[in-house]
């Protein structure tokens, strides 16, 4: 049988279900029969999202009162269902050279990407142990490898990814697991996003910074952009973290998307160096014309 018991005795939780990623989670998750506890930040999300058994709630990850009401209502849940899942899904993305980025939104950035995952599992990890379930914490390819502008982003992942480490050598005796997914290109809004961001970020930077950066910025908004052609969908994301809920024994780590798998690996077996001349040539062909690549 599949970890923690029977389908219809599961609550969930998904954080940033209002679309991507999340909202695909939370739409499999309800339709394999959990009751989903679906975190969104606004009422039209939470009336699109609604269903026999996927219930929203309105959940800023780096708000504590709406965690503690969350943990509230897990522990009173009025069918005594088990928490057997834990979706730590919200995020934010940004790319910006680390000279450029505020430190102020340095800060922001690691609420959202780090401390909130933190607070989630701190507050449900209790009803976690007692419903025996998994952690499912969604990192990135960028928690294996930070290309130039993925700084801030990556930081935020490759601590997700030491913290899961941690957190699973620490949990495992007491019945939870802990698995890392990590997608490359997935279609959401998030990818969608990349080019309105990245010329928010130039038009932040001195004038000095923009000859500095903005020919790599605009390479690596293309670059993004074009990943986005090959890249997964979030259906194919939530059949990944699906299967880390449900499998007998899952791995520690799933990746998402084609060739995803090898990138992981060759940033364990290529010298710094070697990567970054591999990552350097991947750029290339998206430099504009005339730069200095
Ligand atoms: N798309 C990719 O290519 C890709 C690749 C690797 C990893 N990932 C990771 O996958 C996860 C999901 O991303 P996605 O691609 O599905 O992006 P998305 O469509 O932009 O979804 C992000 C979700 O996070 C929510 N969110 C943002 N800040 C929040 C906060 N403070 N509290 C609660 N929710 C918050 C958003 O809610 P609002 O709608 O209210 O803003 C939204 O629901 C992220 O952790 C991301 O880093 C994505």
């Amino acid at each position: 049988m599949a970890h923690g018991g029977k389908s219809a005795d599961r609550l969930a939780v998904v954080t940033g279900a209002s679309g991507g990623i999340g909202g695909a989670t939370a739409r499999l998750l309800a339709k394999r029969g959990f009751h989903v506890l679906a975190g969104v930040r606004r009422r039209e999300d939470a009336d699109a999202l609604r269903n026999d058994r996927i219930e929203p709630v309105m959940l800023d990850i780096t708000d504590e009162t709406a965690i503690a009401a969350l943990a509230d209502r897990i522990r009173d849940d009025p069918e005594r269902r088990s928490l057997r899942a834990l979706v730590n899904n919200a995020g934010m993305a940004v790319n910006a050279p680390m000279e450029t980025y505020p430190l102020s939104d340095w800060r922001r950035l690691f609420e959202v990407n780090l401390f909130g995952h933190v607070a989630m599992t701190q507050a449900l990890l209790p009803a976690l142990i007692e419903g025996r379930g998994t952690i499912v914490n969604i990192s990135s390819v960028g928690g294996k490898a930070a290309m130039a502008t993925y700084g801030p982003y990556a930081a935020t992942k490759f601590a997700m990814e030491a913290i899961s480490d941690s957190l699973r050598r620490e949990v495992a005796a007491h019945g939870v697991r802990v698995v890392v997914i990590e997608p490359g290109a997935v279609t959401t809004e998030m990818l969608g996003q990349v080019a309105a961001r990245g010329e928010k970020i130039v038009a932040a930077m001195t004038p000095t910074q923009r000859t500095r950066y903005s020919a790599l910025m605009q390479a690596v908004v293309a670059q993004a952009e074009a990943s986005a052609a090959g890249g997964a969908t979030p259906d194919e994301a939530a059949r990944t973290i699906l299967e880390a809920i449900t499998a007998a024994r899952p791995r520690t780590r799933y990746t998402v998307g084609r060739g995803v798998g090898l990138v992981v690996k060759l940033t364990r077996l290529l010298s710094d160096r070697a990567l970054d001349r591999l990552l350097a040539a991947n750029l290339k062909p998206h430099w504009p014309k005339a730069s200095p690549a």
